[in-house]
């Protein structure tokens, strides 16, 4: 047998620690660029589950605020406007899936992630969000504020 053929302790250590730094650069590059393909490209759109739900009863939000309700799997936001209009929508962000939240100092609907602003109307105003919040229907029945899925015209 030759010396050429039998592997040798600095070669192949050289060899580990190639591998090593290969795969600490490729774990890096994947760590660095996940995040980044996760704030691009947004969530698809997940339905709700279940068609009406009781969101609160009169009485329980005060005028110029907003309450997270659950509707199906998924939170709803229901707000009680200055002028007494309730209106309810879809709490999660169209943009990553975080709650977003009444802002009463803004009158608007803000998402704390990524600071995306929605309007009243679920608009996007301002921010990542690449699409509009769903609006449901909001009704009173008795002392309950029911919020049930828009119907299709
Ligand atoms: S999750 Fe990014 S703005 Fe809401």
């Amino acid at each position: 047998m030759c010396a050429d053929q039998i592997p040798q302790p600095q070669t192949t250590r050289r060899r580990a620690i190639g591998i090593f730094l290969g795969g600490g650069l490729l774990a890096s590059l994947a760590s660095f660029l996940y995040p980044v393909l996760r704030f691009l490209v947004p969530p698809p759109v997940v339905d709700l589950g279940g068609d009406e739900v009781i969101a609160a009863k009169i009485g329980d939000l005060k005028p110029n605020s907003g309450e997270i309700f659950r509707f199906g799997s998924r939170p709803g936001l229901l707000i009680l406007q200055s002028d007494g209009a309730y209106r309810a929508l879809s709490a999660t962000c169209t943009h990553l899936g975080c709650t977003v939240q009444y802002r009463p100092d803004l009158r608007e609907i803000w998402c704390p992630c990524h600071n995306g602003i929605y309007n009243l109307n679920g608009g996007n105003v301002s921010g990542p969000p690449p699409r509009p919040l769903d609006v449901f229907d909001v009704h009173l029945r008795g002392d309950e504020i029911v919020v049930s899925r828009k119907r299709e015209a």
